[in-house]
């Protein structure tokens, strides 16, 4: 599967099968952390054996969650558009190993998952619990491409490319708060989420960018 069908094929799942994830499969994981990690000064962390990294709610909403992935970094003013783009990578990257992903970031357990990072320094925003889903999920509800984007002139096929693939992206409480404007070959992508806006704005970025085609545009 490429990353291009996990866009499509993923959805939340907070019921997992109690099958351990295979040592070649937690290695390819730990080799895509290590880049990403490499590549935007983060500390994504795969945590195996333990949901101490999940609130109470988390852990009476979840079932047979044994594994997640840290979202940390230092803590910098774009770290949640870091964490929320690398962590976007991560769910679809772990959808092609056949695995399924529930991205928490309200109801994850800062003092649990602290306990695997071998730093105080960092800032943690959310976990992303992995593993063998009971079911592969459903869609989310979505609002419509007009309702998100607006383009000035023609529409080129490369931009509601990117918005169809920008409203599969999952956003905190699903509410898809995106504002994505074209003119030209240049895109402006907002977001207003809250506590979650950066979070959300990162993911909307790489889902945005998977489906447009980097080469076909830039950011403003
Ligand atoms: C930044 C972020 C934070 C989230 N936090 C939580 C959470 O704390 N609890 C929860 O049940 N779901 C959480 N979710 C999952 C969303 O509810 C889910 O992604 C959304 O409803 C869209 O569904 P989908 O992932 O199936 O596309 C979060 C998602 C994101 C992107």
């Amino acid at each position: 599967m490429t990353i291009e069908e996990a866009m499509k094929e993923r959805h939340t799942v907070r019921h997992f099968k109690d099958k351990s994830i295979p040592s070649d499969t937690t290695e390819k994981l730990n080799a895509r952390i290590a880049q990403n990690n490499s590549d935007y000064g983060l500390r994504l962390e795969l945590v195996t054996g333990n949901n101490d990294g999940l609130n109470v709610l988390a852990k009476l909403l979840g079932k047979g969650i044994k594994n997640y992935i840290i979202l940390a970094g230092p803590d910098t003013p774009d770290l949640d558009v870091k964490l929320g783009y690398c962590g976007a990578d991560m769910i679809l990257y772990a959808q092609t190993l056949g695995l399924n992903t529930w991205w928490i970031g309200g109801m994850f357990s800062d003092k649990g998952a602290r306990k695997s990072l071998d730093t105080d320094s960092v800032r943690i925003n959310g976990v992303l619990a992995v593993g063998y889903g009971q079911t592969s999920g459903t869609a989310h509800k979505s609002k419509s491409a007009a309702e998100i984007s607006s383009y000035n002139g023609d529409t080129p096929q490369w931009f509601s490319d990117g918005v169809e693939a920008l409203l599969l992206a999952p956003t905190a409480l699903n509410r898809q708060s995106f504002d994505v404007r074209g003119d030209g070959s240049r895109v402006c992508l907002t977001c207003s989420n809250g506590r979650f806006s950066g979070i959300d704005l990162g993911i909307g970025k790489y889902f945005f960018e998977l489906g447009a085609g980097k080469e076909n545009f830039e950011w403003i």
